[in-house]
C-alpha cells in the first residue's frame, strides 16, 4: 500500500486508561514501555463522578502531560463514559494495563474480557517493574498524609503537587 491514506491507517495506536490521582512511578513506567512500542499513546484520564479524588481532572492530566513530554508520542486527555467508547472514537484498537501482581489479574482479566466482548478492543497486560509491584496511587497518598517519603515513588512534578496539597488539607 502507498499514499497518504494508507499511511494514516497504519498508525499504531494503544491507550493506557486510569484515574491518575496522581500518576505515580508505576504508570509512568508502563506509559514510556507502551510509547516506545505504539507511534501514538493515548493516556485517559477516566472520569468516575462517584470518586471524588484528591486532585482534579485538569490537575492530574497538567501532571500528566508534564512528566511525559519527553516521549514525544503521548496525549493527554480526560474522558466520561465507557473505555470502549472511546477507543472507537479515537480509532484505538489496543489498551494497555500494567500488571503488579496476580492479585491484580482477577479484575484486570474481567475488564479485559469484557471490552473485547463489547467492541473487540484487544487488552495487552505488561508486567511491572518489580521495584513498582507494591505501588498504588491510594498508598502514596496515605504514605505521604501521614508525613511518610514517597519521593522515590512519584515523579518530582508530582511530589510537589502532594505536598503542596495536603498541607492545605
Ligand atoms: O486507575 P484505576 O482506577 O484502576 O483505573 C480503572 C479504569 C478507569 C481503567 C476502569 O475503571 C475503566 O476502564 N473505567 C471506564 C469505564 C468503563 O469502561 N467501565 C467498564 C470496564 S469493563
Amino acid at each position: 500500500m502507498t499514499g497518504p491514506e494508507s499511511e494514516g491507517s497504519q498508525v499504531r495506536r494503544a491507550v493506557c486508561p486510569g484515574s491518575f490521582d496522581p500518576i505515580t512511578n508505576g504508570h509512568l513506567d508502563i506509559i514510556a514501555r507502551a510509547s516506545r512500542l505504539y507511534d501514538e499513546v493515548y493516556v485517559a484520564v477516566m472520569i468516575n463522578k462517584s470518586k471524588k479524588g484528591l486532585f482534579e481532572i485538569d490537575e492530574r492530566i497538567e501532571l500528566i502531560r508534564e512528566v511525559t513530554a519527553e516521549y514525544g508520542n503521548v496525549i493527554v486527555e480526560a474522558f466520561h463514559g465507557l473505555l470502549v467508547d472511546y477507543c472507537k472514537q479515537r480509532d484505538i484498537p489496543a489498551i494497555v494495563k500494567g500488571l503488579r501482581a496476580v492479585s491484580d489479574f482477577d479484575y484486570e482479566l474481567q475488564m479485559a474480557q469484557m471490552n473485547m466482548g463489547l467492541t473487540g478492543v484487544e487488552t495487552l497486560f505488561v508486567p511491572t517493574n518489580p521495584t513498582y509491584s507494591f505501588l498504588s496511587s491510594s498508598l502514596v497518598k496515605e504514605v505521604a498524609a501521614w508525613g511518610g517519603d514517597v519521593s522515590h515513588l512519584v515523579p518530582p512534578q508530582v511530589l510537589g503537587a502532594l505536598n503542596e496539597r495536603l498541607r492545605k488539607a
